[in-house]
């Protein structure tokens, strides 16, 4: 057993994670009166979700009509018919709550002329059921509405006393033999010391595991952490196999631009100089969810119609926008154009590719963020003391294709949502539980065995084999030979982690160690993801099959459940949600609305 010494800490809730959902968790924990720390590996402002550009959807009506029933359409939709019905309900109907909070909160939103909160079309978002035009629906604060909403919840959870454990790695979970999650261990990685978090709660608020790609328009810190860690306790991941591609990554880096950029009147153009969307989405253009227009990029450049010296990417057009709008409404990827790409958006198009953005699977959740350890006859089993929230959980209001903006608004409708039943279930008066010493033993094991590994394959070599296999193997389109293959090539890189080499065993900011146990959490996700998609035999959302062109609701509108152990993933499915929360009569949708039909735009 290895020997660390630790320093214990005691808190109501600890929540993992400071991006949009952790921090909004943190400060409606922390603002109820619950002792609540957050641990975080960066500091909270430099969370991925400062990179959040274009939005966030709320039906605020500030534009025109909106509703949140048309919200709710279109998220249901937009999921291909596998989001979670009382899920996207609650989306939808606490969206503008969670935004008039924001702005009370301080976020400093663009305005109108007449001062209320500017709002931009975004894919997908439609008015009258989707038999209207686009709306704008997406509340932005230029093209930085992430930054600005991190800002504000980091200083308002100060205001409120929560606690921050800034640059504290989360090695895994403490269980109790019976299942109950009792809290967190930690690495410092400034000075090496060792910590474990005894809670009654603990929220994974870790984001995505976009990294798990070669080219990402995640931070280098987006490893599946909290995927990593449930793995590892034997609870599983859901629906991996949907992994979003923003239509508009910069070609080469991968960084963002904005569906902002097209809500402000861009467009995409082929080697001919044509408006090829016009052809894929006849209604909604340029304007349709991002799975249908990265589909449709990809067409383009596989029919012999890509730009460029090698015909392998597309052109995004901004150039006849007034300069005053690209000033005052997309000033940073204007910025982004010029650094990445060399490019004057006022002059010349914009170089883009469809890169890996988002994960729609995640750790199962109900709508409260609490995580599932679904059974066969008990589907929505709850894991007592543990939470999920943001793109680490899957509650699932994304389903098989997430819209653009209802990331943000994910992030704080569910944060606040398991602030509010924390709230219920976390009694303060009560004594914090003792830890099963086993299960923390057990962390430091692991974490010990990580840091002397001496095998012959060093970990950046590993988990480039990693990226490239996902990216060819796990992309926009897939067939059953390319998933075949990357079920067998992951099988192989995942068993090659018993070989990994960590040449650094020092504990004051290792690098080499930080990479390898990321490492160790993207693996579970990307194997996951390749086994789901391998197994699912449909079309349906950002899983386009090419050997199975059609979704298939009878057999396959369900949620694939995956158990990862080492290199080993065992699938099992659960049903859909599809029940609202609120019948027709109390207000809520008519089921016949958002019944499964073929999706066109
Ligand atoms: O395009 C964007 O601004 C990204 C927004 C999102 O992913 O929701």
């Amino acid at each position: 057993m290895a020997a660390y010494e630790y320093e214990t800490h005691e808190y109501d809730v600890v929540v993992v994670g400071a991006g949009g959902a952790g921090l909004r968790a943190t400060l409606g924990m922390a603002e109820q009166g619950l002792r609540t720390a957050c641990v975080t590996k960066v500091f909270p402002t430099r969370s991925h979700t400062v990179a959040a550009q274009g939005g966030i959807a709320a039906s605020l009506s500030n534009m025109g009509p909106d509703h949140w029933q048309w919200h709710m359409y279109d998220t249901v939709k937009g999921s291909d018919w596998l989001g979670d019905t009382d899920a996207m309900e609650y989306l939808a109907r606490e969206a503008p709550k969670a935004v008039y909070e924001l702005e009370h909160y301080g976020v400093p939103f663009s305005r109108t002329e007449e001062g209320k909160i500017y709002q931009r079309p975004f894919g997908g978002h439609t008015t009258e059921f989707g038999e209207g035009p686009p709306v704008q629906r997406t509340c932005a604060a230029a093209d930085r509405t992430g930054h600005a909403i991190l800002h504000t919840l980091y200083g308002q959870s100060l205001k409120n006393n929560a606690e921050f454990y800034i640059e504290y790695f989360a090695i895994d979970l403490i269980m109790s033999d019976d299942g109950v999650c009792q809290g967190v261990v930690c690495w410092k990685l400034d000075d090496g010391t060792m910590h474990v978090f005894r809670s009654k709660m603990v929220v994974l608020a870790t984001g995505g595991y976009g990294r798990a790609y070669f080219s990402a328009t995640s931070a280098h810190t987006c490893t599946g952490d909290g995927g990593g860690m449930v793995a590892r306790a034997g609870l599983p991941l859901q629906d991996m196999e949907f992994v979003q591609f923003h239509p508009t990554g910069i070609y080469g880096s991968g960084c963002l631009i904005t569906e902002g950029a097209r809500g402000e009147g861009g467009y995409l153009t082929n080697s001919e100089g044509e408006r090829f969307m016009e052809r894929y989405a006849p209604n909604y253009k340029d304007l349709a969810p991002r799975d249908y227009v990265s589909r449709s990029m990809t067409m383009e450049i596989r029919e012999g119609r890509g730009v460029g010296e090698h015909g392998d990417h597309i052109h995004l057009n901004l150039q006849h926008l007034p300069p005053e709008t690209l000033a005052e409404r997309l000033p940073g990827i204007s910025e982004s154009a010029k650094i990445f790409a060399g490019v004057d958006v006022t002059k010349e198009p914009i170089p883009v590719l469809p890169t890996v953005h988002y994960n729609m699977g995640g750790i199962p959740t109900n709508y409260w963020g609490e995580v599932l350890n679904p059974t066969k006859d008990d589907p929505t089993a709850v894991v007592p003391g543990l939470m999920a929230v943001g793109e680490a959980g899957c509650a699932s209001v994304h389903g098989a294709n997430r819209l653009g903006s209802n990331s943000l608004i994910d992030l704080v409708v569910f944060g606040r949502a398991a602030a509010i039943r924390a709230g219920k279930v976390v009694d303060p008066a009560s004594a914090v539980p003792s830890a099963n010493q086993a299960s923390v033993d057990k962390a430091f094991d692991r974490f010990d065995t990580v840091r002397n590994a001496d095998g012959a394959t060093p970990t950046a070599e590993l988990r480039l084999d990693m990226q490239r296999a996902m990216q060819a193997d796990a992309a926009v389109f897939r067939t059953a030979k390319t998933m075949k293959e990357g079920v067998e090539k992951m099988t192989e890189i995942a068993g090659k982690m018993s070989d990994i080499k960590v040449t650094d065993r020092s504990l004051v900011w290792n690098s080499d160690l930080m990479e390898t146990l990321e490492l160790t959490n993207l693996m579970p996700n990307a194997l996951a993801t390749i086994h789901g998609a391998e197994a699912r035999h449909e079309s349906r959302g950002a899983h386009a099959h090419e050997d199975y062109p059609e979704r298939n609701d009878d057999k396959w509108r369900i949620h694939t459940i995956a158990r990862v152990d080492g290199p080993k993933v065992d699938l099992s499915y659960r049903p859909v949600i599809t029940e609202t929360l609120t019948t027709e009569e109390e207000g809520g949708i008519s089921l016949k609305k958002i019944a499964p039909k073929a999706r066109t735009f």
